[in-house]
C-alpha cells in the first residue's frame, strides 16, 4: 500500500512539473513515505529524516533549501510532534490527505516555515488521483483501505482508518484500463480484501471482484492481503475457476498457538487456518502459500511457540515474513505484561528462520525440470547477463538473457524457463521459449 501511495506522491509532484531522480543528493524535495508497522521502521525514518539536515543542496538548486516532507502512516501517528523533534521537516500529512500534498508543498515553498495538515477521516480514495506507477507491466489495484479488525497488535487501524471499499465497477474500469494499456499482472490490495464490499450498497463480494478482474483478460491477478478468518469457500474456488489468478496465496497465520491466537485477537484457531489450507490445496493442488508469523508477543511460552514450528512445518510454506513483536503504543497488546526475555525470543526466531528456509529451499526443489512461465522484470541486480523475474507462485526466477536483449527489452514479457536449478530464494535455468 505504502508502495501504491508513492507512486500517487510522484504522478501529483509530476503533475505539477515535478522530475523524479534516483537519489537524495539529487533531490530538491524530499517526501518520505512512512510505515509505523514494527518499531524498526520509526527508527529508521528518524535516521534518514535527519540526515536530510546536513546534506548539501544540489548545484544549480533554485531553492535556499531542500524542503522535507513526512506522510503516510508516522505522519498521520505523529503529526506535528515530528516537527517538535525534527525542526528542518517542512511538512507533515497523514494517511488520509495524500492529496494536500501539493498544496502544502506550494505553501513551504512560497512562504517557507512548517506546514502540517493531518485529517481524523479520510477526504476520499487516493486513488482518484494521479498516479505516476514504477513499472508498466504490473499495477497495485488497491480495492479497500483502511482496517475494520482489532489485532491487539496492530498499529494499522489507527493510523489507516475503519475500512472503506472502492464500487465494484471503479475497480473493474481501472483494471480494464491497464490491460488495455499493456500491463499483464495486477495485484489488488487492501489490509483484508476478504471483507471487501461490506460497507457498499448490494454488499458485492471479494469473489465477484475477483472473476470480473479476470474477465478483463488480464494476464496474472494476484491479491494482498487476506485473514483467515474472512477467506470464503468461494474465494478459495476461485484459484480453481479463473485462469489469471496465479496459484499462490498470502495468508499471514500469525502464530500456531490457540492461546496466542486469541490473545491477538485473531477470531481463528489452528485448526479452522489448517482446515482453510486443505481446501486450498484440493481446489488448487500446487499452490504457493506465504505467511506472515510474530514471534515474541506477550505471554508467548516455549509450548506456544512449539505449535507455531509444528504448523510451519505442516503446511510447508513456500516463504514466511517473520517478525519479532514489536510493542506498538496505543493497542491493546501494549498494556500486556511482557516478560519473555529477549534473548529467548531472539532464540526463537533464529529458530523460526531456520525452519522456514528450509521449507523454501524444499518447495523450490518440487519445481526442478520443470517449465515454468516467467513474467519477466528486467535484468538481475547481481548479473546483468541474466534476466529476472516471477512464476505463477511468486518465485524469482533467474535465466541467461536472450542473445542480442537488455533487461529492458525484456522486461514485461513472458518467457519458459526450464528450471535446472533450486535455491532457498530463487530457481535459475535457460529460457526455452516466449509464452
Ligand atoms: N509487531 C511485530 N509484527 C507486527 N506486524 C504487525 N504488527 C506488528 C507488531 N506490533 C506484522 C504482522 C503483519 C505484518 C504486516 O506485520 O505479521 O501481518
Ligand atoms: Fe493489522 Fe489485523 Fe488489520 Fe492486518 S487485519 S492490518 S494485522 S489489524
Amino acid at each position: 500500500m505504502n508502495k501504491h501511495d508513492s507512486e500517487r506522491v510522484c504522478g501529483m509532484l509530476e503533475a505539477q512539473g515535478s522530475l523524479c531522480v534516483g537519489t537524495y543528493e539529487e533531490a530538491d524535495i524530499v517526501v518520505f513515505m512512512t510505515c509505523c508497522v514494527r518499531e524498526a521502521a520509526d527508527v529508521r525514518l528518524l535516521g534518514q529524516a535527519a540526515s536530510m539536515k546536513n546534506l548539501p543542496l544540489r548545484a544549480g538548486t533554485p531553492l535556499s533549501k531542500r524542503i522535507v516532507a513526512i506522510g503516510g502512516c508516522i505522519g498521520q501517528r505523529d503529526g506535528e510532534k515530528l516537527i517538535a523533534d525534527l525542526p528542518h521537516i517542512d511538512i507533515v500529512f497523514g494517511t488520509h490527505n495524500l492529496s494536500s500534498l501539493p498544496r502544502l508543498l506550494a505553501a513551504a515553498l512560497d512562504e517557507g516555515g512548517h506546514h502540517t495538515e493531518v485529517l481524523d477521516h479520510a477526504e476520499g480514495f487516493s486513488t482518484d488521483l494521479p498516479l505516476a506507477r514504477a513499472s508498466g507491466w504490473a499495477a497495485w489495484l488497491p480495492i479497500t483501505v483502511g482496517c475494520d479488525n482489532r489485532c491487539s497488535y496492530c498499529i494499522v487501524p489507527t493510523v489507516r482508518g475503519r475500512e472503506r471499499s472502492r464500487p465494484i465497477e471503479e475497480v473493474v474500469r481501472e483494471a480494464q484500463g491497464y490491460k488495455d494499456a499493456g500491463v499483464r499482472e495486477v495485484t489488488l490490495l487492501g489490509q483484508n480484501v476478504n471483507s471487501y464490499g461490506r460497507d457498499l450498497y448490494g454488499s458485492p463480494r471479494f469473489a465477484e471482484v475477483l472473476e470480473r478482474v479476470d474477465a478483463t483478460g488480464i494476464t496474472r491477478l494476484r491479491f494482498a492481503t487476506s485473514h483467515p478468518k474472512d477467506l470464503t469457500g468461494e474465494v478459495i474456488g476461485s484459484f480453481a475457476r479463473l485462469g489469471s489468478l496465479m496459484p499462490a496465496l498470502h495468508l499471514p497465520i500469525q502464530s500456531g498457538s490457540d492461546r496466542i491466537l486469541a490473545a491477538m485477537n485473531r477470531n481463528y484457531t489452528q485448526a479452522h487456518y489448517l482446515g482453510l489450507i486443505e481446501r486450498l490445496r484440493d481446489a488448487c493442488p500446487g499452490i504457493a502459500l506465504s505467511t506472515d508469523i510474530i514471534v515474541g508477543f506477550p505471554g508467548e511460552g516455549a509450548s506456544d511457540f512449539d505449535e507455531t514450528c509444528k504448523v510451519v512445518e505442516e503446511v510447508g510454506f513456500s516463504q514466511a515474513f517473520t517478525f519479532i513483536y514489536s510493542r506498538r503504543e496505543g493497542t491493546p497488546a501494549a498494556a500486556l505484561p511482557d516478560d519473555t526475555p529477549a534473548e529467548v525470543v531472539q532464540e526463537r526466531f533464529d529458530r523460526l528462520v531456520g525452519i522456514v528456509q528450509e521449507q523454501a529451499w524444499r518447495q523450490n526443489q518440487k519445481e526442478l525440470g520443470a517449465v515454468v512461465e516467467v513474467l519477466a522484470e528486467g535484468s538481475s541486480k547481481r548479473d546483468p547477463r541474466l534476466l529476472s523475474g516471477k512464476s505463477p507462485k511468486n518465485q524469482t526466477v533467474h535465466a541467461p538473457l536472450p542473445s542480442g536483449m537488455s533487461g529492458e527489452d525484456i522486461a514485461g514479457s513472458l518467457v519458459k524457463v526450464r528450471v535446472d536449478e533450486a535455491k532457498t530464494w530463487y530457481l535459475a535455468g535457460d529460457v526455452v521459449g516466449p509464452v
